[in-house]
C-alpha cells in the first residue's frame, strides 16, 4: 500500500485551471518537494490535501484512506499537518500555548478542563502533563527555550515561522506540508531551518511535503522534486534530473538565476 498519495487531482477557480489532473506518489519518511513558478498552483495542491478546498476530482489517499470531502479537522486528526504560506498564529498568545494547541487536537478532554482546575491526578491532568512534556521537547528541539513565554506578536518574523513549524509538530503528523518556510528569513535561520527539516524527518519520522522558493535548498534537501507549471505537472524525480530539465529551466526564466541565488 502507498503511504501518501495523489491521483488526478484537479480544481478550477471559474474557468482557470488552478490544479490540473495532478498525480504523485510520496515515500513515508521522505522529503518531497513541488516547485514551480508563482501562481502555479503549489498553495492550492496544499489547500486541497488539507481539506481547505474540495478537489472537482481526484484523490488524495493517505495509508489507503481517501481524504477527499473529509473536513480539515478530519484530515488533521488523521495525521496531515501544515503551516500557511502566511503565517497563522495567535500573536496575543505565547509560544508555548500557540504550540500546545497543536497538541489539543489530540485531546479527549477539552482544553480548558486544565491541571489546577481537576486536580493533577484526574484523566484531563494527566492528559494535559503528557502534552506539555511533548511541547517542551518541540520548543527544545526548535531552539525556542529563550522565547517560550513570550507573546508570538514580540517575535521576528523568523522565529514565529518556527512556532508554527512547532504547532504543526506538535500534532504528531504522519504527512507535514510546509509552505515556503524559509520565507523571510534571514540566511542564519535558513540554515538551520534546512538542518531541522533534515531533522523532523529522522526525529518525529515524518513525511514532509514542502514548498520552497530557495532552490538551492531544495536541491539539496529532497528526495524527490515535482515541478508544476500552470497547474499542470512538468515532471516529477531526482533533483538532478529536475534541475537539468528544459521546461523547468524555461519556466523559471524570466526569475532570478533560481538555481544560484
Ligand atoms: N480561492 C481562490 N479563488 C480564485 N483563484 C484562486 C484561489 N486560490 C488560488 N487561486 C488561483 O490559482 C492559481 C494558483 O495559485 P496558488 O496555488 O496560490 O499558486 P502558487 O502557490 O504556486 O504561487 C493562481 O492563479 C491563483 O490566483
Ligand atoms: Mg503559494
Amino acid at each position: 500500500m502507498d503511504h501518501f498519495r495523489v491521483e488526478n487531482l484537479s480544481i478550477s477557480f471559474g474557468g482557470l485551471k488552478a490544479v490540473n489532473n495532478v498525480s504523485f506518489t510520496v515515500e513515508p519518511n521522505s522529503i518531497f518537494s513541488i516547485i514551480g513558478p508563482n501562481g502555479s498552483g503549489k498553495t492550492t495542491i496544499f489547500n486541497l490535501i488539507s481539506g481547505i478546498y474540495h478537489p472537482n476530482n481526484g484523490r488524495i489517499i493517505l495509508e489507503g484512506e481517501d481524504m477527499v470531502g473529509k473536513t480539515p479537522d478530519r484530515i488533521a486528526r488523521k495525521g496531515i499537518a501544515r503551516t500557511f504560506q502566511n503565517i497563522e498564529l495567535f500573536a496575543k498568545a505565547t509560544v508555548m500555548d500557540n504550540i500546545m494547541l497543536g497538541r489539543h487536537i489530540h485531546m479527549k478532554t477539552g482544553i480548558f478542563t486544565g491541571a489546577t482546575l481537576l486536580g493533577r491526578r484526574s484523566r484531563a491532568a494527566q492528559e494535559e502533563i503528557a502534552n506539555r512534556e511533548i511541547v517542551e521537547g518541540i520548543i527544545d528541539f526548535l531552539d525556542l527555550q529563550s522565547v517560550r513565554d513570550q507573546y508570538v506578536a514580540s517575535l521576528s518574523y523568523g522565529k514565529r515561522k518556527l512556532v508554527e513549524l512547532g504547532r504543526a509538530l506538535a500534532l504528531k503528523p504522519k504527512v507535514l506540508l510546509l509552505d515556503e518556510p524559509s520565507a523571510g528569513m534571514n540566511t542564519e535561520e535558513k540554515e538551520d531551518l534546512n538542518i531541522w527539516i533534515k531533522d523532523i524527518r529522522e526525529d518525529y519520522q515524518v513525511t514532509i511535503l514542502l514548498i520552497e522558493h530557495d532552490m538551492n535548498m531544495i536541491m539539496g534537501i529532497s528526495d524527490r522534486i515535482f515541478a508544476i507549471n500552470h497547474g499542470e505537472k512538468i515532471i516529477e524525480g531526482l533533483p538532478r534530473d529536475v534541475q537539468t530539465h528544459p521546461e523547468v529551466i524555461k519556466a523559471y526564466l524570466g526569475e532570478e538565476d533560481i538555481f544560484h541565488a
